[in-house]
């Protein structure tokens, strides 16, 4: 019997800690990785979803790694890809952390007005460069704007095999929304646009397409 192919997820928000008990994040709900997660353990894949702070409950037969920062992440994430054969970055990673003013609840009237944010890595820029050709990558981004455009430019830089495309200007979809409407386009210039859907079968259909 050949041995179960396996898919690394990741889903949710990450957290930023500014102190003990305030964070930096974003409304990330995690629906979309969750979805992937348990239509890819349906389709026979080994998973591994690797999830920040959400409220929904793990599929299962699905191997749960739970992180809270993007440091967390980035971390869960580089140790498990070289044995992954397929993986997709649903994660809303916080590009930016502030910098952390320590254990402590701090006192309002020493909260300062402005905050210094430090750059967060790029997880999948990380991961596209470690990248074997045997290997499927796909990533998400959300645009406003020019969403194409950008998202071409994001598969290319980031050395994806697919990006699937959120319009996050459109009410109703994308981040915590139940439905999504996506496009995806693959490193070999295809396009596909998944019509409005539950994100359940937008998911079936997204696996269909980037794993034949
Ligand atoms: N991503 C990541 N690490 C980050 C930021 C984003 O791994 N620090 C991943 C996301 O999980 C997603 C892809 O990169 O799969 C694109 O994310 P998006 O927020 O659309 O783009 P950014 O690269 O952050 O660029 P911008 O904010 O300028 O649109």
């Amino acid at each position: 019997m050949s041995m179960p192919r396996k898919c690394l997820i990741s889903a949710g928000p990450t957290r930023e800690w500014i102190d003990s008990v305030r964070f930096l994040s974003n409304p990330s709900s995690g629906k979309m990785g969750y979805e992937l997660a348990e239509a890819a353990k349906e389709m026979g894949l080994e998973v591994t979803l690797v999830s920040g702070p959400v409220a929904l409950s793990c599929p299962k037969g699905v191997d749960l790694i739970p992180v809270v920062t993007a440091l967390e992440m980035q971390d869960a994430l580089l140790k498990r890809f070289s044995q992954m054969d397929l993986m997709f970055m649903t994660a809303a990673v916080s590009d930016h952390r502030p910098e952390y003013m320590g254990k402590i609840k701090v006192k309002k009237d020493r909260f300062p007005a402005t905050l210094k944010l430090i750059p967060n890595p790029d997880i999948l820029y990380e991961l596209g460069a470690l990248k074997s050709s045997m290997q499927t990558l796909v990533g998400f981004a959300a645009e406003s704007s020019n969403h194409l455009t950008n998202a071409q430019k994001k598969l290319k830089d980031k050395n994806l095999d697919w990006i699937v495309v959120n319009d996050i200007s459109n009410d109703g979809i994308g981040f915590q929304s139940e439905n999504n409407e996506v496009t995806l386009l693959s490193r070999s210039n295809e396009a596909f646009t998944l019509p409005l859907a539950s994100k359940k079968r937008i998911a079936a259909d997204i696996l269909n397409l980037v794993w034949k």
